[in-house]
């Protein structure tokens, strides 16, 4: 089977189509025939060696995390899925499973679970990840819910939400999923993606290169970080006292949080059957619709690396494995 592997850290370079031998299922793991997969921040990572001293990889490894295709082979003790069934998950080695790059991926049954119906193979390998990732700041971190106005315990007036990166995979989701709990939604985004987050539907939308969101912004319920750094630091001053702050990049700042009288949760995403499932509601019931920049086969994988690098991608870039 083909597949993308890479011998050694660096740059798209690295990246070999290779052809090597399908992945077997053993026990509670299944094959997927691969249909689609994605690029995620962390596929960068992992291909540049910024992650070796922490999780080094085995070489080759085959890269990819997000998969979405038809199960092929299940192993002992696998009940839930059976030859033929949809399905979307992680396929990530770093979880034990071996790459989603490629024709053939053997994963973990608890990685998993039946694709929504109403999206094809593109949609749902582009969602996982960044869908997840939403869903659990908004639902588990954030518990928006208790916010929504049709909710008995809503307190008086909507929760006010500020979504960092809202055009990129996981802000594009999280303000389609606040939306729907019923919060006022602020996202920071470039200047050409402004309209994108306005049509996803945020109430209010900041340039982040030309306006200081920390300058305009006060009250705040919670904030959503999806880039870290100066922007998490400086996040803590639009939070009301009481307020949440889930960041995907930036470890707890313990001194902001305690100063701001906030509670500070650095977001570790945890892709699994529970949390694909509530994903899968979103998609389902038409809340959540995931963004296609562009579509790459197999074959044209350094350019859809390098596409995602030069930055400006609205949503997703998918790599598609199989038509
Ligand atoms: N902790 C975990 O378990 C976990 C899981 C998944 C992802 N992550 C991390 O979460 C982060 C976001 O992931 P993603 O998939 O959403 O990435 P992404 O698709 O690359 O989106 C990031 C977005 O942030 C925007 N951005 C950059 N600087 C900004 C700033 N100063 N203010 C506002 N927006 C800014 C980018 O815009 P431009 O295009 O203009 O640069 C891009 O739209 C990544 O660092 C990823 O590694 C962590």
């Amino acid at each position: 089977m083909k597949a993308i592997q890479i011998n050694k850290y660096g740059g798209p370079e690295v990246l070999e189509l290779v052809d090597i031998e399908k992945p077997k299922a053993e026990k509670g793991q299944v094959v997927i025939e691969a249909y689609a997969s994605n690029i995620n921040p962390v596929d960068v990572i992992l291909r540049a060696g910024h992650m070796a001293k922490m999780m080094p990889l085995n070489f080759p490894a085959t890269l990819g995390s997000d998969v979405s295709g038809v199960v092929s082979e299940v192993g002992e003790s696998v009940e839930d899925f059976k030859v033929g069934d949809k399905v979307y998950g992680s396929g990530i080695v770093l979880a034990g499973a071996s790459g989603a790059f490629a024709e053939f991926v053997m994963t973990q049954q608890d990685l998993i679970a039946k694709m929504p119906e109403n999206i094809g193979f593109n949609e749902a390998a582009a969602v996982v990840l960044v869908g997840v990732s939403a869903v659990q700041a908004l639902v588990e971190h954030m518990n928006l819910q208790a916010g929504h106005p049709s909710s008995p315990e809503a307190p008086a007036g909507r929760r006010k939400i500020l979504i960092h990166g809202g055009a990129g995979g996981i802000g594009s989701i999280a303000v389609q999923v606040a939306k729907k709990l019923g919060a006022e939604v602020t996202a920071t985004a470039a200047a050409d993606e402004l309209e994108f987050v306005k049509d996803l539907g945020a109430d209010g939308v900041i340039d982040y290169r030309a306006e200081a969101f920390d300058l305009l912004l006060r009250d705040y319920d919670a904030v959503f970080d999806t880039v870290g750094g100066e922007t998490y630091a400086k996040s803590f001053k639009v939070l009301k006292r009481g307020g949440v702050i889930v960041s995907m990049v930036a470890p707890i700042d313990e001194k902001l949080a305690e100063e701001a009288g906030v509670k500070a949760i650095t977001q570790f995403t945890k892709v699994n059957t529970g949390h694909l499932t509530m994903l899968g509601k979103f998609i389902e019931e038409g809340t959540v619709k995931v963004h296609i920049d562009k579509i790459f086969p197999l074959d044209k994988i350094k350019e859809a690396f390098e596409a995602k690098e030069k930055g400006g991608v609205k949503g997703k870039i998918v790599i598609e494995i199989k038509k």
